[in-house]
């Protein structure tokens, strides 16, 4: 039996580790999996992959800004529209922003990072645990009670520790752990697990190129000790344990995944 009988609602699917998500679903068995991101092309891209690793998956694509509270409820009542229910919420979409102390950024710079990465986070899991709310827990691989759903925020090592010319993105991702942490409390009496996945720096688009944020990223490999940036499907391979039922008694948790950067 697969660990993911239910339903499966990624954001950020069209790219990095919302995709490797996406995919990481599908191949474990899970047979309906909504996708959403503002990228449709990259959508598109990951709907391929899906159905690549898995013939019979069932897909819902939603092209989504997760600025927007409207287009984020469309794609929680489009998912359930077709598949009648939200198991397994990983919320993914994310901006790296640019690296700047805070006298050289603006408060538009703030609002945009801000934004996506805590109140569009904020956002999706609203509506995720709003209709968590209304359904029954599925069976469990082991018959073990099960939970009505499951949430996984992206959060990141620098929700932990900071670093420089990051003060904005910093401080969006400790308000995600903070907000799972405070979430995970207030829904443990109605059976639904929220936790959060800290990454260190991961190989995706986020990372990649010449641009300020990428650069410095450099000396922040160096400083963990494995030396080396996590793959997607590492970050992946979390937020799937943690929506499984594997993890019915993990709540709340920050899971640092991030070669040993913030033990250093
Ligand atoms: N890559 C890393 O090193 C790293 C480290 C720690 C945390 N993270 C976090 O992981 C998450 C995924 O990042 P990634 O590395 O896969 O980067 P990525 O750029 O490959 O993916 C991010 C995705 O979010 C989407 N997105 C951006 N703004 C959006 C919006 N307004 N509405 C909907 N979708 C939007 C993008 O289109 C993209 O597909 C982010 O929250 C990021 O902050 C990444």
């Amino acid at each position: 039996m697969t660990l993911f009988p239910g339903v499966a609602l990624v954001t950020g699917a069209a790219s990095g580790i919302g995709r490797a998500t996406a995919i990481s679903f599908a191949l474990e068995g899970c047979r309906r999996i909504a996708i959403s991101d503002i990228n449709l092309t990259g959508l598109h891209e990951t709907a391929k992959y899906l159905k690549e690793v898995s013939s019979d998956v069932d897909i819902l694509v939603n092209q989504v800004d997760t600025q927007e509270e409207a287009q984020i409820e469309d794609m929680v009542q489009a998912t359930v529209a077709k598949f009648g229910r939200v198991d397994y919420a990983v919320n993914c979409a994310g901006v790296g922003g640019t690296r700047e102390r805070s006298t050289d950024l603006t408060a538009k710079q703030f609002d945009f990072v801000t934004n996506i990465n805590y109140r569009g986070v904020w956002l999706s899991s609203r509506f995720e645990l709003a209709q968590m709310l209304k359904q029954e827990p599925l069976p469990t691989h082991d018959g073990r009670a099960g939970n009505r759903g499951a949430i996984v925020n992206i959060a990141s090592q620098l929700g932990i520790v900071s670093t420089n010319n990051a003060p904005v993105y910093c401080a969006s991702k400790a308000a995600v752990i903070s907000m799972t942490k405070s979430d995970a409390i207030d829904y443990s009496k109605e059976n639904i697990r929220i936790n959060c996945v800290c990454p260190g720096i991961v190989d995706t688009p986020m990372t990649q190129g010449e641009s300020g944020f990428t650069k410095a990223l450099e000396t922040s490999i160096a400083i963990a000790p494995m030396n080396r940036r996590g793959t997607p499907q590492e970050i992946a391979d979390a937020c799937l344990f943690l929506c499984s039922s594997k993890a019915s008694f993990v709540q709340g948790h920050a899971m640092v995944i991030d070669g040993g950067y913030t033990i250093n």
